[in-house]
């Protein structure tokens, strides 16, 4: 039976009912694991510029790098919603230029809908993106695009002003038309406040277990990115071990001819070998 693709209303109507999932995922391989684990939402995130393409931080991404890991992820994905992250710039300079990218990662990216960071301040692009038939997920808190602003790498919200700031810019998103909030790095506290005073859903990444889902990026879930790893992240597995292990010993078989053997190679008649030899 095909698995039934999941919707925006599916999502909006998990509000205080099961715990949403949601994984990044930036290629073909890997949405085909995050879609057969049953993961709800495969977030297509810009952290791909950091994990995998090399960057310092997320703020170099472009439209068409985020465009080209979409197209992957989409070919991969049969269950799961699919966000992708607007990069950096891509909704920041005018509304027009939101909605045309936007729309390309819809229309080109094939993505179910975009997500973009910012609060009150970007309520205004929310609503012309949302007018403009794309669904928009919000993100709020820890903002990785401006970090520098933030004062870097940061838990948010952690003064009663910082905290009423987040809870205003949560609501300015829920009636800009987002149909889910992602709440980066704030204390546990301050977000199940947020979470009980709006009515869309709240994805948690470093924001305790009072969100309707949780998000983690892939690479730190399964051990794969080692420059660094926030508080937050639960390390469910350590893959780069044996591949480093897989690698190690491929390297010694090939110096040492045990790789290929026969069982690896391809053979052909020996009558037609002896008359190439005969030519030369
Ligand atoms: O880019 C990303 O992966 C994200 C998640 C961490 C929420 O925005």
């Amino acid at each position: 039976m095909q698995p039934k693709k999941i919707t925006i209303p599916d999502i909006r109507n998990r509000k205080n009912g099961t715990p949403i999932s949601v994984m990044t995922a930036y290629d073909y391989p890997w949405a085909r694991m995050v879609d057969a684990a049953g993961i709800d939402i495969a977030l297509v995130g810009d952290s791909l510029g950091m994990v995998v393409l090399g960057y310092p931080d997320t703020v170099s991404v472009t439209m068409e790098e985020m465009l080209h890991h979409t197209k992957a992820v989409v070919r991969g994905v049969e269950h799961a919603l699919v966000v992708a992250d607007l990069p950096f710039g891509s909704y920041n300079s005018s509304i027009p230029a939101a909605i045309n990218n936007a729309t390309r990662m819809l229309k080109e990216g094939r993505a179910d809908a975009v997500k973009l960071e910012g609060g009150v301040a970007m309520a205004g692009v929310v609503e012309a993106i949302v007018r403009a038939g794309i669904p928009v997920q919000g993100h709020i808190g820890l903002t990785p695009q401006t970090a520098t602003s933030l004062g870097g790498f940061k838990v948010q919200g952690k003064s009663a002003k910082a905290a009423q700031q987040l809870i205003e810019d949560a609501k300015a998103l829920e009636a800009a038309g987002c149909f889910s909030i992602v709440l980066e790095a704030i204390p546990a506290p301050l977000a199940e406040h947020i979470t009980g005073q709006v009515a869309i859903p709240t994805i948690g990444i470093g924001a305790g277990p009072g969100c309707d889902g949780q998000v983690l990026v892939i690479h730190d879930l399964v051990g794969l990115y080692d420059h660094f790893t926030p508080k937050f992240v639960k390390q469910y597995a350590r893959i780069s071990e044996p591949i480093a292990a897989a690698l190690a010993q491929y390297k010694a078989e090939v110096e040492n001819r045990t790789f290929p053997t026969e069982a690896h190679s391809f053979t052909m008649k020996s009558e037609e070998m002896d008359k190439l030899l005969r030519l030369y």
